[in-house]
């Protein structure tokens, strides 16, 4: 387990932009973003310091979605086009977005087909963003939610149909899992993440392929950490 510890908000953002820099220079291709608001300021560092050749064969797509159109506030697809792709001129072939205006399980299913077609068998990604709930969660899978307990499907239905969401079957056959949390309400889910025996909390329950997963928290995030 890496955790590491930012002095507030703005540094996180700057530390967690580098590491995606870093990973796509290092030829990382395949990823998949967090949705909130704690990584918009990531994305917009990100847009701005890419370079072309930085995103040469990278392909993007997202954790979960909210059922709404991609032009609603709501929309985790709408934040990142406009705090990153669309300033960056992002080729849009190479975005995968979950259609939240479409039904929810036919999004999954969509979602699905789409990434498999983009990665090929054993469906495979480089690095997954994600983001902290204060009740535990992470992308869509929320504590007591039936999501938890997908076992095949990359992509369910969550929130009865509110929102859509990559399953741990998803988010456990990435290589990579980086997690970006900021504030002092996280600050209790971070603690049982990290203290608490695994399955305390939905995000406990992510176990990248690649070994463990990176904690990249802002001080007040972490302070209940022992
Ligand atoms: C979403 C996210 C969700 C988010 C956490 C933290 O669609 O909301 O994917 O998992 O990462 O709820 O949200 P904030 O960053 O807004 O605190």
């Amino acid at each position: 387990m890496i955790v590491e510890i930012h002095a507030d908000a703005d540094a996180l953002a700057r530390a967690a932009a580098e590491l995606m820099l870093r990973e796509m220079r290092a030829g990382k291709r395949r990823l998949l973003l967090a949705g909130g608001t704690t990584p918009v300021k990531t994305y917009e560092l990100v847009g701005r310091q890419a370079t072309a050749a930085d995103y040469k064969g990278v392909h993007i797509f997202f954790g979960d979605e909210r059922a709404v159109p991609p032009e609603h506030v709501e929309s985790n697809y709408g934040m990142v086009r406009r705090a990153w792709l669309e300033p960056a001129h992002f080729p849009p072939e190479r975005v995968h977005r979950i259609r939240g205006e479409i039904d929810a399980e036919r999004a999954a299913r969509l979602a699905e087909e789409e990434l498999r077609a983009v990665t090929g068998e054993p469906p495979g990604l480089d690095l997954a963003l994600l983001g902290l709930g204060s009740d535990g969660h992470t992308a869509s899978l929320f504590p007591g939610s039936s999501s938890l307990g997908e076992t095949l499907r990359l992509f369910v239905p969550s929130r009865s149909g509110r929102r859509i969401t990559g399953t741990f079957p998803l988010l456990n056959s990435t290589n990579r899992v980086v997690f970006l949390v900021s504030g002092p309400t996280k600050a209790e889910a971070v603690r049982a993440a990290l203290n608490d025996p695994p399955g305390a909390v939905p995000a406990s329950l992510v176990q990248p392929r690649g070994g463990s997963a990176t904690w990249l928290l802002d001080r007040e995030a972490a302070s209940l950490l022992t």
